[in-house]
């Protein structure tokens, strides 16, 4: 899913752009899985409890892929480099050495596609949760 010509979906609102980035089917129940937009941000992509979320890729500690770390069972994703926490739906950091949120992204189902969009409003220590339920 890249090059120029990527089917980007307008959101109704005219906000920015959702862009298709996998297929349900490319996540299973309790698994995180690393794509890359069309437009450039790496995300992360959760399953966790029938529900999706997007968050940036790139732990807020020293930059490490978060998703090649882990979703632990009660949702919280843990980086492999340093062992930094965060919710798997806000980015709320749970555990330093982390201090800044892990950005969230908006999401959506067009179908079987996961379409991430514009990133969430930051309230705090924490982002506003976008997720969807798997149908
Ligand atoms: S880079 Fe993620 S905890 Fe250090």
């Amino acid at each position: 899913m890249t090059g120029t010509s990527s089917p980007a979906l307008n959101s109704p609102a005219g906000s920015p752009e959702f862009e298709p980035v996998a297929s349900v089917t490319d996540l299973s129940e309790g698994t995180i899985v690393q794509r890359v937009r069309p437009s450039g941000d790496a995300v992360c992509l959760v399953r966790y409890k029938g529900e999706i979320s997007a968050l940036s890729d790139i732990c807020t500690h020293q930059h490490f892929s978060m998703s090649v770390g882990d979703l632990l069972e009660d949702g919280t994703l843990q980086c492999a480099w340093h062992g930094a926490q965060y919710d798997c739906r806000t980015g709320e950091v749970k555990q330093v050495p982390a201090t800044a949120p892990l950005p969230v992204f908006q999401v959506r189902l067009d179908g079987d596609t996961i379409l991430v969009g514009p990133r969430s409003e930051r309230i705090g220590g924490k982002y506003e949760a976008s997720t969807v339920r798997v149908p």
